[in-house]
This record gives structure tokens, C-alpha cells and sequence, in this order.
């Protein structure tokens, strides 16, 4: 097939901004996400996005992304399982945390359902005396799996192209996961139903209503609402996990960043919970993560589809124009781009958050923010974006305020701690992760203030 990988800002502008209905998702990308999304808002185009957009902005709002309840519930319990495990003397799988804590939050949020993934079992690692899940621990592993798996197939059927249904010939690889995830969702969305119709929400309450209520009052159709879910589901949750493990492993190799991380805490809240107006103060913090999303962005890759022949004019001086045809696949690169040393300086792979602070910002990004797109830009850009800096500010601060160094640990294959620094190896699937898992211990502050 054509195809071109795209990492010029100019060029990734002109795809998800001021062309953007020429580059479109395109239907061999409905049909390889069929199975996982339905018709909702990641997938769909034209009239039908602009209806699902439409419907799910007004949930997003600021009241809801601000109010911080929702994250202090689900971080107690975070804090609290990883402080019993260190004083096990044993590391936590941090993904694997990451990945329960957005969930329940997004359960939460989204369902009014608590999943209550970080209430079960925990991995444990190599040599830890209780290696037996309970049943609720394996409740939650075979969901998690299910989820997994149901991306890693569906990115498969990216790679294969138009080609993908050959190799599914005899089995659908996504359908059989779908329908674990489903049998999590199908209850919970039919007694939400079900109490709707019988009991609705009065006019004062509905700013306190779950996305799923706030669907049945506007539709009756079932499928359209769990598609929507879903979609919301999978947007806000790995998306999210991505960066926190991300964010956690860079403690991990750079304690003068966790020191000044934590100076910044304590000095604005001490150990009080956060408000919004205090998260939205820290300005180290809000540079950490922005230069996480840089380095580790947790949607790497992006495809569109050209639905007409274009040129794109000539990249710069020495370059010339670009022929593009219809139907022919773009892979947006941010990964690539956020890393480019000509767009961010020499010191482009290196992990720095004063890049956002300094006379740098100046020089890179202020006159060219193209150069940085996490969220990418135009009619499409995210939805959730404050939400997920909200919820990151959150959770990281109060990581912050419980532990005051973050240490990575790797195993041998004879399952003693390995004494080497490197090993953690980053994959795709729809969203970057590490692959297998990320132990880490942490150390609770001897004395505060550091
Ligand atoms: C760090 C966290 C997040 C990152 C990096 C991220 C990134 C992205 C990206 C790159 C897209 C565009 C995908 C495409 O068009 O191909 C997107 C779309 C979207 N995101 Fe996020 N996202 C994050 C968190 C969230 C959260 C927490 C929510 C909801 C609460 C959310 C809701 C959505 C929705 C609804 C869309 C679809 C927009 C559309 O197509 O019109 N995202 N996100």
C-alpha cells in the first residue's frame, strides 16, 4: 500500500488542522476498529462524529474535570496499597497500579461503577510468599487481559493493512476479548437503563450524573451508548495509565527531578490535599508532565487517509514538493517529531522539564507549537485534556506527598534483582506501554519537609 510517515510540523498541522476533512480516518479504519469501538466518537467521521462530539463535549466540562473527589477517593487506595506492599520489603508492578487507578476512575465517572480493580489481588514479583490470586484477583486479570489483548489484535489489523481480514479468516482475534470487556459493561449499562427510565434524574441533580446517565436521557438506542462508552473508556484510560507509568519510571533515573518535584509540593501544599487552583500553580509539575508527553506521548502514532490527490508544498529550502495521492494512508509520527533535534535544540533527547520553563520555550515552542501535540490539534483535538492533567497533577502530587524516592527493579531470569540500570523496553499497541511489567520500590520520607 502507499504510505507516508509523517513527521514535519507543517505537514502534521496541514493533517489534523486546517485540512483535516481531507485526511480522515478513512474506512479501513472503521473496519479494523469495528470490533472494539463500534460507531462512536474515535471512529467515526462526518455528520455522525459531529453528533457524537457534540454529545460528549458538554459531559467534559470544567465543573466535572475540576472537581477532584473522584481522584482523592481512588489515590487513598492507591497510596495505601503500595505503602503495605514497601513495607512488605517487596516492589509493586507500578503499570499495573496505573492501569487500576485509571480505570476505577474511569468506571467511576463514566458508569457511576466502581470497578474496584485496585480493591483485588496485586501482581506479585518474583519470590514474594503470595503468588496465588484470589478470585477477585483473577477477576481482574482476566479483564485487564481481555483489554489488552482486544488493542494488541487490533493493532495487528493496522499492520496488515487492507489485507487484515485474511488473516482472521478462521477466528476473530478481537471479538473474543470484546466479549469479556462486554460482559463487565452489558449489566451495568442496562441497570443504569433500566433506573433511568423508571426513576430519572431530576433537572437540579444532572450536573452530578454519570456519563451513562447522561447518555439514556438523551437516547433510547442501546448499542449507541455502549459504543460511546466504550470509546471513552478506552480514550481516558490507557491514554492516562501510559503516562503515569511513563512519569514514574522517569523518577525512577532522575532523582534531582523527583527532589525538585517534591520540593515544589511541599511548598505550595505541604501535606494537605490539593485544590484545583493549587495543582494548576505548580508550574514544575505542570513542566514534568508536559515533558513526559513529550518524550513517552501515549499515542505515538496516528493514522489518517487521504480521500483526494494533494501537494504539500516543499518542507524548506532544499526540499521539494510532495505528491500526495487519494487513499493513501498517513502515519502522523508525533514520536518521532517530539524528539526531532532541529524543532527542540540539541539537547532534544534528553529529559528536562525546564525546557518549559527556560528561554527555550521562547526559542522552540512558543513560535511554533505545532512541534508539540500529545492531544493533537483541530477539530479533533482530545476532549479530555484537562481532565487527564487534572487527574495526573492529582494522583503525582500525592504520590509526592507518600514517598520520597522511587527506585526501579529488574530480575534475572534466576529471579534475583538485577544490578543493571537499562532493561525497561518500551511497545505500542493503540497507546505506548512497558513491556511485561514496571517494579519499582519507593521510600516513605524519613523527615518532611525534604
Ligand atoms: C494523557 C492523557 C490523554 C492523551 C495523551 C490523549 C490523547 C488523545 C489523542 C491523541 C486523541 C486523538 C485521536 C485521533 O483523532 O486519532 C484523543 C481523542 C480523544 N480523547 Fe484523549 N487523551 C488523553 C486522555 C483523555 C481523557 C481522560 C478523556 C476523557 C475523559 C479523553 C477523551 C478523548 C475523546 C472523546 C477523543 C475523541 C475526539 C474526537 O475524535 O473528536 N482523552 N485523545
Amino acid at each position: 500500500m502507499d504510505a507516508f510517515l509523517v513527521t514535519e510540523p507543517q505537514y502534521i498541522k496541514r493533517v489534523l488542522m486546517t485540512d483535516a476533512t481531507t485526511y480522515e480516518k478513512g474506512p479501513e479504519f472503521r473496519s479494523q476498529f469495528l470490533d472494539l469501538l463500534g460507531n462512536g466518537v474515535l471512529t467515526s467521521e462526518g455528520d455522525l462524529w459531529k453528533f457524537h462530539r457534540g454529545m460528549t463535549r458538554p459531559f467534559l466540562n470544567k465543573h466535572r474535570y475540576s472537581d477532584l473527589q473522584l481522584f482523592y477517593d481512588h489515590t487513598e487506595t492507591l497510596i495505601n496499597r503500595l505503602k503495605d506492599r514497601m513495607r512488605e520489603g517487596f516492589p509493586a508492578d507500578w503499570q499495573d497500579l496505573a492501569h487500576r487507578y485509571t480505570l476505577d476512575t474511569a468506571t467511576t465517572f463514566l458508569f457511576g461503577h466502581d470497578f474496584r480493580s485496585l480493591a483485588a489481588d496485586l501482581p506479585c514479583p518474583p519470590l514474594h510468599p503470595s503468588r496465588e490470586l484470589s478470585s477477585d484477583g483473577k477477576r481482574v486479570h482476566h479483564f485487564f487481559h481481555a483489554f489488552q489483548q482486544a488493542q494488541v489484535q487490533t493493532a495487528r489489523r493496522l499492520r496488515y493493512g487492507r489485507f487484515w481480514p485474511l488473516f482472521e479468516f478462521w477466528r476473530n482475534r478481537v471479538r473474543e476479548h470484546v466479549n469479556v470487556i462486554e460482559s463487565f459493561l452489558e449489566p451495568v449499562i442496562e441497570s443504569v437503563v433500566l433506573r433511568e427510565k423508571h426513576h430519572p434524574r431530576s433537572a437540579e441533580c444532572q450536573d452530578e450524573e454519570t456519563l451513562l446517565e447522561y447518555l439514556t436521557r438523551l437516547t433510547d438506542d442501546q448499542r449507541l451508548i455502549k459504543d460511546q462508552t466504550m470509546n471513552l473508556l478506552i480514550g481516558a484510560r490507557d491514554t492516562t495509565a501510559s503516562t503515569l507509568t511513563s512519569a514514574v519510571y522517569v523518577l525512577t533515573q532522575r532523582p534531582d527531578v523527583c527532589q525538585r518535584l517534591r520540593r515544589e509540593v511541599v511548598d505550595m501544599v505541604g501535606h494537605r490535599v490539593p485544590s484545583y487552583d493549587d495543582l494548576h500553580k505548580m508550574k514544575y509539575l505542570r513542566a514534568f508532565i508536559n515533558e513526559v508527553l513529550r518524550l513517552y506521548p501515549p499515542v505515538p502514532i496516528t493514522i489518517r487517509a487521504s480521500t483526494r490527490p494533494t501537494v504539500w508544498p516543499a518542507a524548506g529550502p532544499t526540499e521539494k514538493p510532495v505528491y500526495i495521492p487519494a487513499h493513501t494512508r498517513i502515519y502522523v509520527a508525533l514520536l518521532i517529531m517530539h524528539r526531532r533535534k532541529d524543532l527542540w535544540g540539541p539537547d532534544a533527547d534528553e529529559f528536562d522539564p525546564d525546557r518549559w520553563l527556560d528561554e527555550r520555550l521562547h526559542k522552540y515552542f512558543i513560535p511554533n507549537p505545532s512541534i508539540f501535540l500529545p492531544f493533537h490539534a483541530g477539530p479533533r483535538i482530545c476532549l479530555g485534556q484537562q481532565f487527564a492533567y487534572n487527574s495526573l497533577s492529582f494522583v503525582l502530587v500525592r504520590l509526592l506527598q507518600s514517598f520520597s524516592q522511587f527506585e526501579l527493579v529488574l530480575y534475572d531470569d534466576d529471579a534475583s534483582e538485577s544490578s543493571s540500570r537499562s532493561g525497561v523496553e518500551f511497545q505500542t499497541h493503540l497507546t505506548m506501554f512497558v513491556k511485561g511489567a514496571l517494579w519499582i520500590k519507593m521510600q516513605e520520607p524519613v523527615e518532611d519537609p525534604i
